[in-house]
């Protein structure tokens, strides 16, 4: 008998100019706290298209950080206080649409960012998420990481008030982005797809946005590839990552996550190149467990085999690929936490912090 969930309380627009089409439908309150990192907001034409139909009153927190901490977030929120504010609308990338996830329960709840991962009490602001990257699908998952220094991590807390209302995916706001950036997202976004089709809380309806995002992804390979990004392939990016954001906000993300986090907390591996670092490994593990979903990855892809998933990876990443200085004590010390956390129990079979040190010096060795 199966027996799932599916919840999905985010309306999702997705096409050309849909922000502009909100126009009088955008602002989900009287005063809006506007929340970007330094340049993509702009950069992007995102925040232009916002402020050329917002009739409201808002003001701009454009100081989010890459991989935002607790305290970061704590500053957006005592401007969302200090301003009265009473929603957020948030451009960005992963790490501005976390951080305003943050600030939206911060600017309502008396906590210190590090309590929000014992829960809260009020819910957070409503926040309409507007992505400038394809690969977070942040816009549309109950997610939020933030970059916890007392734990030397990154580490995602979550809530269903976290949801965004409303997301609106405009591909033309990714087409600024350099192939490295597309590629290093595009990654993540395969990561959250794969991971959710293969996590041992997977269900017939997760398995629904994970099958589409991955057939999807595929046809974007050959733009990937030659950095030849037409339109069409943004927008296929774009629709795999959102797709993706609808998959793991039903099933989380497994251990490929959890073996990332310490290659961008201690090493700068941006987060989507450090899941990349992972993927066959991931596949030739999941290969033991259930290799007729494996399968159905590598077919919706294109690739004939797991060799050849392997090559792909490397060859999308290797611009901008660098050696990681670390030692055996460390790679341990990461598998060690690695295996404790949830991401490591969302996986099938459990891996053990022998497999996954294993997994870590295969790879980054
Ligand atoms: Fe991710």
């Amino acid at each position: 008998m199966r027996e799932f969930t599916f919840f999905l309380p985010t309306k999702i627009v997705f096409g050309r100019d849909v922000v502009r089409k909100a126009g009088e439908g955008l602002p989900l309150g009287k005063k809006a706290l506007i929340v970007t990192g330094r340049s993509s907001a702009r950069k992007s034409g995102a925040l232009d298209d916002v402020l050329s139909v917002l009739k409201g009153e808002y003001v701009i927190f454009d100081r989010v950080e890459n991989n935002p901490t607790g305290e970061n977030c704590l500053e957006g929120a005592e401007l969302a206080k200090k301003e009265n504010c009473d929603y957020i609308i948030a451009i960005g990338g992963g790490s501005p649409l976390d951080a305003a996830k943050a600030m939206a329960v911060l600017a309502v709840n008396d906590k210190r960012p590090i309590e929000l991962y014992q829960g809260w009490e009020h819910r957070a602001l409503p926040i309409a998420a507007i992505p400038t990257t394809a690969g977070t699908g942040s816009e549309v998952t109950p997610y939020a990481v933030l970059t916890i220094h007392e734990e030397e991590t990154k580490k995602g807390l979550g809530g269903p008030d976290l949801f965004p209302a409303v997301a609106y995916l405009d591909p033309k706001y990714t087409a600024s982005l350099s192939r490295e950036v597309t590629v290093d997202t595009a990654v993540d976004a395969l990561s959250h797809l794969v991971e959710g089709y293969l996590s041992n809380r997977a269900t017939s309806a997760s398995d629904l946005t994970a099958l589409q995002g991955i057939a999807v992804w595929g046809t974007a390979i050959e733009a990937l590839r030659t950095g030849e990004l037409t339109m069409e392939a943004r927008e296929d990016l774009l629709l795999a990552s959102m797709l993706g954001g609808v998959t793991i906000a039903q099933t989380g993300t497994t251990f490929v996550h959890a073996l990332g986090y310490p290659l961008t907390y201690f090493h700068g591996y941006p987060h989507g190149r450090a899941n990349g670092v992972f993927m066959a490994s991931y596949l030739e593990y999941n290969h033991g467990y259930a290799p007729e979903r494996v399968d159905t990855v590598l077919e919706l892809l294109g690739l004939p085999s797991l060799e050849a998933f392997r090559e792909l990876m490397d060859e999308l990443l290797a611009e901008g690929a660098y050696q990681i200085e670390v030692s055996e004590e460390q790679i341990r010390a990461y598998a060690e936490k690695a295996a404790k956390t949830r991401n490591a129990a969302y996986s099938r079979g459990t891996p053990s912090a022998d497999e996954l040190t294993k997994i870590l010096k295969d790879n980054i060795l």
